[in-house]
């Protein structure tokens, strides 16, 4: 029995809501932000209005529960152990990304990620006076796979000292399996490229699919990497700016503390609460979130094949982001974002990945059953229709 009602869609218009206040104030069919249109679990917000209900809004002081929480997700989900001592609160992932960066790199080094790939990466690098080093994902048969040669020669050039891996792989929603990432791990080792692994979509897997957590994946990786994470993703909580790093290596951790004092970062308390909340009651939330989603993708696709079998899909089984090559219908990115604009849909642009992203377009498809099928309806019916 499913007790999470996301056939339910709250009308988040008005509310402040990013996704639903921009795109979503001018067109019907905002899909492009990466939150879902869910509630999140009672529990998460009985946690935080007990915080506000006991008038305590003050300088916090960090809950121990924090450790304990995500100590006990890890085990029960991931079948991971982590030790207290690794973990590090941040007030974003993108936040512990510059930070871990900083403390392992330096100005002019090579930072090398698989495109097409989160475009916050590519800001970060670029920004910092980095280089960014890219060993494009390669697509074949409808499938993307890791050019683990290319890796390799990129990686052996001792300028770069980084990887920044998308683990699972937005955007093309894929969870690695583990003996690619025990791969990658190995070769990084090898060739001294600290790892960093952005698990912000750990919980979104599907399909049969198992989330390795990377310092899990090998021997190699555990002291040549930092994972990044949140319950931000699954549990819709974004906005409350709570995540963490995880850092088994205590050189980078000392680093990773200065940095984070100088910056005078700190942490927020209601985001503390729900990540207790979320982590301590919410694994049949994301059962139920993880069986919507894959139950969303599948319609997806058979729409598509039915009624608009030009877009093509690539078969995910991580992350609630579709992605669809509008290649066969003559449009690179520019031209599929306009013609799915004059239906009412808003997707993100697949060159915001990356070049090798262009001719595709990346699909949000947390929503409710029937918003996607509104959606789809109004493409298949649009004019012009492919
Ligand atoms: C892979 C990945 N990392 C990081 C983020 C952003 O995380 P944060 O807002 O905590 O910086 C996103 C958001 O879409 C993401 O998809």
């Amino acid at each position: 029995m499913n007790n999470y009602h996301f056939d339910l869609q709250t009308d988040m218009r008005g509310t402040g809501c990013c996704k639903w206040d921009k795109a979503g104030a001018q067109y019907p069919f905002p899909f492009s932000v990466a939150d879902t249109d869910f509630r999140p679990p009672v529990e998460i917000e009985e946690a935080i209005i007990q915080k506000v209900r006991q008038g305590n809004l003050a300088y916090g002081i960090y809950p121990p529960a924090f450790h304990k929480a995500i100590k006990s997700w890890y085990e029960r989900r991931y079948g991971t152990k982590l030790a207290s001592k690794w973990i590090r609160n941040s007030p974003g992932l993108i936040v512990s990304a510059k930070l871990i960066m900083e403390a392992v790199t330096r100005v002019g080094e090579n930072v090398l990620v698989m495109p097409p790939v989160y475009f916050n990466f590519r800001e970060i690098v670029e920004k910092n006076g980095r280089n960014l080093v890219e060993s494009p994902l390669i697509l074949a048969q409808g499938h993307y796979r890791i050019d683990f040669e290319d890796l390799e020669q990129k990686a052996r050039d001792p300028r770069t000292t980084m990887m920044i891996l998308c683990n699972p792989h937005n955007p093309i929603g894929y969870c690695w399996p583990k003996e690619e990432l025990a791969q990658i791990a190995e070769i990084c080792s090898r060739h001294g490229v600290f790892v960093l692994s952005d698990e912000a979509h750990a919980d979104i897997v599907y399909n049969g699919a198992k989330h390795t957590v990377f310092l899990d994946s090998c021997e190699a990786a555990k002291d040549n990497c930092a994972c990044i994470n949140a319950p931000g993703k699954a549990f819709n909580i974004n906005g409350l700016y709570v995540s963490y790093a995880i850092i088994p290596n205590e050189r980078i951790r000392t680093a990773y503390d200065n940095a984070y004092e100088n910056h005078h970062f700190d942490f927020s308390l209601l985001g503390a609460e729900a990540l207790i909340a979320a982590y301590e009651y919410g694994a049949r939330y994301v059962d139920e979130l993880d069986e919507y989603i894959e139950g969303n993708m599948r319609y997806l696709d058979e729409f598509l094949k039915t009624n608009l079998p030009k877009i093509r899909m690539v078969p995910p089984n991580a992350t609630y982001l579709a992605w669809l090559d509008f290649r066969d219908c003559g449009m690179n990115s520019q031209k599929a974002d306009l013609f799915l604009k004059s239906a009412g849909l808003v997707l993100n642009r697949g060159d915001l990945y990356g070049a090798h992203g262009d001719g595709f377009m990346r699909f949000n498809v947390a929503c409710s059953r029937t918003v996607l099928e509104q959606a789809l309806e109004a493409l298949k019916n649009h004019p012009s229709h492919l």
